[in-house]
């Protein structure tokens, strides 16, 4: 068996992390009312955790699904075909939607995804992603970005390497 690669440099602290979960659940929680029927859409699996505290802060009455996607495999490397393996089950017309991603990296797990989410006609749609590698330019940008993040494959607090590191309570670089 090949050595496994283990994680190095801390690179957001579990403090670090709440503080700013935090700040954006504030900002989620004064963008939008009650009657806009908040429903955040967490992608699975890597936004498990961010998903879970995120939600706990945020003061709006809103319900929570998954939806699952897959591009990567077990590599470092988008494959590029994005395959929605479960769709959410809510009702999403005339709702206000925010799909919650771990890191936006190319950008493809977003455009495979939205697209098919646009269609079943939210009133509006955005995303909330804890990382964001700026990479290329986004068609429609993230809306609420935790942390601009370095080029580096980063693990932990969710965001795994071939499923290993997600419990980490903070980020690391591989
Ligand atoms: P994209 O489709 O290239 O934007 O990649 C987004 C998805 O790839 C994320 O939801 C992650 O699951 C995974 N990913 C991208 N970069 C990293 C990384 O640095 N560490 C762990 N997973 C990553
Ligand atoms: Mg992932």
């Amino acid at each position: 068996m090949t050595p496994q690669p283990k994680p190095g440099k801390v690179v957001y602290s579990a403090e670090q992390i709440s503080t700013r979960v935090q700040e954006l659940a504030a900002d989620i929680s004064s963008a939008y009312s009650e009657d806009d029927r908040l429903l955040i859409l967490g992608l699975l699996k890597g936004s498990f955790i961010f998903m879970a505290d995120l939600v706990r802060e945020i003061t709006l009455p809103h319900h929570v699904d998954f939806l699952v996607a897959s591009s990567y495999g077990a590599g470092k490397q988008s494959s590029g075909d994005v395959r929605l393996l479960h769709d959410p089950e809510s009702p999403l017309a005339g709702r206000a939607v925010i799909v919650v991603e771990d890191i936006v990296d190319s950008g493809t797990t977003l455009e495979g995804v939205l697209p098919r989410l646009r269609a079943r006609e939210p009133a509006s749609l955005d995303v909330c992603t804890l990382l964001h590698k700026r990479l290329t330019p986004l068609d429609p940008e993230p809306r609420w970005v935790g942390f601009d993040a370095p080029n580096d494959f980063l693990v932990g607090y969710g965001l795994d390497h071939a499923e290993d590191f997600r419990h980490l309570p903070y980020i690391a670089s591989l």
